[in-house]
């Protein structure tokens, strides 16, 4: 009896490694079918434009320059080659090939190879790189929503970052007003509904799926709290603000979006207020 409750175990962890597996391969597949045209779509959408300006100024605002910085889902690099150009040492990972390789090209272009190394590798795959070697990570828009454990990409950033160093991470969350509010609209319930899933949701993206995990900044903070880091600050990114794919709406409302940018520039760090939007933006020191 116990002999087969051993083998059902063993069956159901071999199960779940092959789901994470095919959720893994699945992402990547969407992200490389996106990469050659993805840089374009970023500079030309102002709201992530703006929301790239905010995670750049945590970064240079944390990290003296001349540090060591480590990019953990970097996509087409643009981070990185501004980075770069205001003296970084950057290290840049993904886990899409053609997204690694886009990064390549935009840095071989700047002529900043000697001051950014671009590597093909997942996050859940960190621990092929030296352990303390980096001043900070950061990761922007959202990387830190496709991996398999949370949990794990914590531990393993944790190895990574020196004592005293920061991750600045902009991350999907749950409650976006404007996303409640356009499904409502529409009674779309199964759309609305999305970021409150306690497991990782299938993303269309394309015509491929980013298997996508939804935190509030609570969860995401108490994770990392586990991994040995502190808080440091905590912003929201689009809660006045709509979300990015809501750009055509935010075109035909220029003077308004305005109005909206500059209130969430002054109360977007407020209790109550940080907790919201379609991403949120934390400044976490390892201990
Ligand atoms: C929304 S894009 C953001 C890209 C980039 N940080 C930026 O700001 O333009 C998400 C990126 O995360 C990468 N990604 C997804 N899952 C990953 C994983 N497990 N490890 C590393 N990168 C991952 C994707 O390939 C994609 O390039």
């Amino acid at each position: 009896m116990r002999q087969v409750r051993v083998l059902d175990e063993d069956r159901m962890e071999e199960r779940a490694v092959a789901v994470r597996d095919q959720a893994l391969l699945d992402t990547q597949r969407a992200f490389d079918g996106v990469a050659s045209a993805y840089d374009r779509s970023n500079a030309d959408n102002p709201t992530l434009c703006e929301m790239r300006r905010r995670t750049l100024a945590e970064v240079t605002g944390h990290v003296p320059a001349g540090g060591r910085i480590l990019d953990l889902g970097c996509g087409p690099g643009a981070d990185d080659e501004a980075l770069a150009r205001a003296g970084y040492r950057v290290t840049a990972i993904d886990w899409s090939s053609a997204m690694v390789e886009e990064t390549r090209k935009r840095i071989a272009r700047a002529r900043l190879q000697d001051r950014v190394d671009v590597h093909h590798l997942g996050i859940q795959e960190l621990d092929r790189l030296p352990p303390s070697s980096f001043d900070a990570a950061c990761s922007n828009l959202g990387p830190l929503n496709c991996v398999p454990s949370l949990a794990d990409a914590a531990r393993l950033i944790g190895d990574r970052v020196r004592p005293g160093g920061v991750l600045v991470a902009s991350v999907i969350g749950r409650i976006c007003p404007w996303e409640l509010a356009l499904y409502a609209c529409r009674g779309n319930w199964v759309r609305l509904r999305v970021r409150f899933a306690r497991h990782s949701v299938p993303v269309p993206l394309a015509g491929g799926t980013v298997w996508t995990s939804y935190y509030t900044p609570g969860e995401f903070e108490r994770t990392f709290v586990a991994a040995g880091f502190t808080r440091v600050s905590l912003r929201a990114l689009g809660v006045f603000v709509p979300p990015p794919y809501m750009d055509r709406f935010a075109a035909r409302h220029a003077s308004l979006i305005a109005r909206l940018r500059r209130l969430e520039d002054r109360v977007g760090a407020w209790p109550g207020i940080r907790v919201w939007g379609d991403h949120f933006l934390m400044v976490l020191r390892k201990a």
